[in-house]
């Protein structure tokens, strides 16, 4: 493919509400943002993606978006947002914006013209429907955040369609002057100099059957929305002509429902985006229906098997986004090793195993820093309204509450979003007043002032990693060689070889608390990063060492 600037680049997901307060009202703010712009120079980041900062109720922390031309007041002023695209173009970074158009948020004013009565001039701006004979709900769709998807208005007398929350209507893309109103919104914002957008739940945005019932997943006879329907493309093509295309934008599509044979279609030299977020590596523990309570058994196999699928089709279309954590996922830790095994060697082996794929790497804020999950001990203590209904889901499903509680806290959204830990100070050093989430006490031992200053910190191995990829000898193989998967059915270790121009770089990490003992396709010549001292080789064999990752250069 041909080669673009963003291919080498490093991506820093800043979850905005909970990064840094400056102004000590308990909710991280843009001048925080911007306060930290050196330690992730430092880090060697390229791109912040910023999730939403736009006005909102927040009901969903800004994914329901109020006014899409102003800035949130909790987080500052459109002055502010200004500041940080100029003060990071200095630093040499580029900020990505979160671009949520599938939906608004019910307090948008096209909602509540929309929602007026029949006849205004935003009337089918959303999706209207009336009421079954009975008055009940048109069909029996489920949405994301539970619930039916469908939501009764009295002024108009019918439902309107939400496929996350009742308060995050969706818009009706069939509608010409909404794309319009989009597209003008979307250039306005790429005008000002941002690099592109992280693109919201985008897959959602064609309904077709959204008004016939459907096969249920659920004992109460609800079925989950479905993304990715037939018809989509249309939209998604229109929407890359009249925006991105005209800016060069870099765009990161969140896009689930996409099956592998599509990919081309969706980031092919022609696709609609630079990239697209999946889900099947970081959704192994979960089933179809999206019930975190129903977890799923998994092992590493299913884990190389989703990893190696979506690379063989990357080597020959296009571009991936690389990622284990964001603000919708529990921490990697605590997902891919046992906590017994929790630690600066563990954490740098995952950041080893997905940094060195072919793609473009994300990391989610602290993830540098090795944070972990909350343990909160009631459900009062959670603010995500996702992890409050699946809590009731699973209640109401019969699981004893206590287990209920478990179950969920494994899964909910908020472990990803306490406060970035910054120093030991009170909260993290977060904010001087009362979080709006209570950190981790673990930021006691976990934070940025120690990392830091320790040279083999978690974070000096990933502004190695980042180093590599960036300005190395081995930057052109790591960026644009192919993937190529070895030892596929080893149990416990994953490796995987970058290939370019006859040049072969392997990866290979243990998941193991064992020794492991391997034999390698290639003569290991030159180690070019581990996380350990040392890495035991004698010809093609080495013997890796429990959580061992290691990459060397081959002939
Ligand atoms: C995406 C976001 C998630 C949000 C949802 C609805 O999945 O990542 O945080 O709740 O879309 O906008
Ligand atoms: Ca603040």
């Amino acid at each position: 493919m041909t080669q673009k600037w963003w291919q080498d680049a490093v991506v820093y997901q800043v979850y905005p509400k909970s990064f840094q307060d400056s102004n000590g009202d308990g909710i991280g703010d843009l001048q925080g943002v911007i306060q930290k712009l050196d330690y992730l120079q430092d880090l060697g980041i390229r791109i912040i993606w910023l999730s939403p900062v736009y006005a909102s109720p927040m009901d969903d922390n800004g994914y329901d978006i109020s006014d899409y031309r102003a800035i949130a007041a909790e987080f500052g002023t459109m002055a502010d947002m200004e500041e940080l695209l100029t003060e990071a173009k200095m630093r040499g970074m580029e900020i990505l914006m979160d671009l949520v158009i599938n939906h608004s948020s019910d307090e948008h004013a096209w909602f509540q013209e929309s929602r007026q009565n029949r006849t205004n001039s935003k009337h089918d701006w959303y999706i209207w429907c009336d009421p079954r004979e009975d008055g009940t709900e048109p069909n029996n769709l489920r949405s994301i955040f539970g619930g039916s998807c469908w939501e009764f208005d009295e002024a108009r007398g019918q439902y309107y369609f939400h496929s996350f929350s009742k308060k995050q209507p969706d818009l009706n893309w069939e509608n010409p002057e909404v794309r319009k109103a989009l597209y003008d919104m979307i250039n306005w914002w790429l005008e000002k100099g941002i690099a592109g957008f992280r693109v919201d739940a985008i897959t959602f945005i064609k309904k077709n059957d959204h008004y016939a019932d459907v096969v249920p997943d659920a004992p109460d006879g609800t079925a989950v929305v479905k993304p990715n329907n037939p018809g989509i493309g249309e939209f998604l093509m229109e929407l890359k002509q009249e925006t991105f295309d005209r800016y060069d934008a870099l765009t990161v599509a969140e896009a689930p429902g996409v099956p592998l044979e599509q990919m081309p279609e969706f980031v092919g030299e022609e696709g609609y985006f630079s990239m697209l977020i999946e889900f099947d590596h970081v959704d192994l523990d979960i089933d179809e229906s999206g019930r975190w309570y129903r977890l799923q058994d998994w092992n590493l196999l299913d884990f190389k098997r989703a990893i190696a699928g979506s690379q063989e089709m990357i080597n020959r279309i296009g571009w991936s986004a690389l990622y284990l954590e964001n603000h919708d996922q529990p921490r990697s830790l605590n997902k891919f090793i046992p906590e017994a095994d929790h630690g600066v060697r563990t954490a740098k082996l995952l950041a080893v195993t997905y940094f060195l794929l072919r793609g473009t790497p994300f990391i989610y804020q602290g993830q540098e820093l090795g944070m972990t999950n909350v343990s909160y001990t009631s459900i009062e203590d959670y603010n995500d309204l996702s992890t409050i209904d699946q809590y009731q889901a699973a209640v109401r499903e019969g699981i004893a509450e206590e287990e209920a509680f478990a179950l969920v806290a494994r899964r909910s959204r908020d472990n990803s979003r306490t406060p970035m830990q910054w120093s030991e100070e009170q909260h993290g050093g977060f904010s001087s007043g009362h979080p709006w989430l209570a950190a981790n006490p673990n930021y006691a031992i976990i934070n940025a002032e120690q990392a830091v200053s320790d040279e083999a910190s978690i974070f000096h191995f990933y502004k190695q990693l980042t180093a590599l990829r960036r300005a190395s000898p081995y930057k052109e193989i790591l960026v644009h060689g192919t993937f190529e998967h070895v030892n596929e059915h080893h149990p416990y270790v994953f490796s995987y070889k970058r290939i370019l121009r006859g040049k072969v770089v392997m990866v290979i990490c243990s998941f193991s608390a064992k020794s492991e003992k391997l034999k390698l396709p290639h003569n290991p010549v030159v180690r070019i990063i581990g996380n350990d001292e040392k890495t035991e080789a004698e010809g093609r064999k080495i013997t890796l060492k429990p959580y061992e990752a290691v990459v060397f250069e081959c002939e």
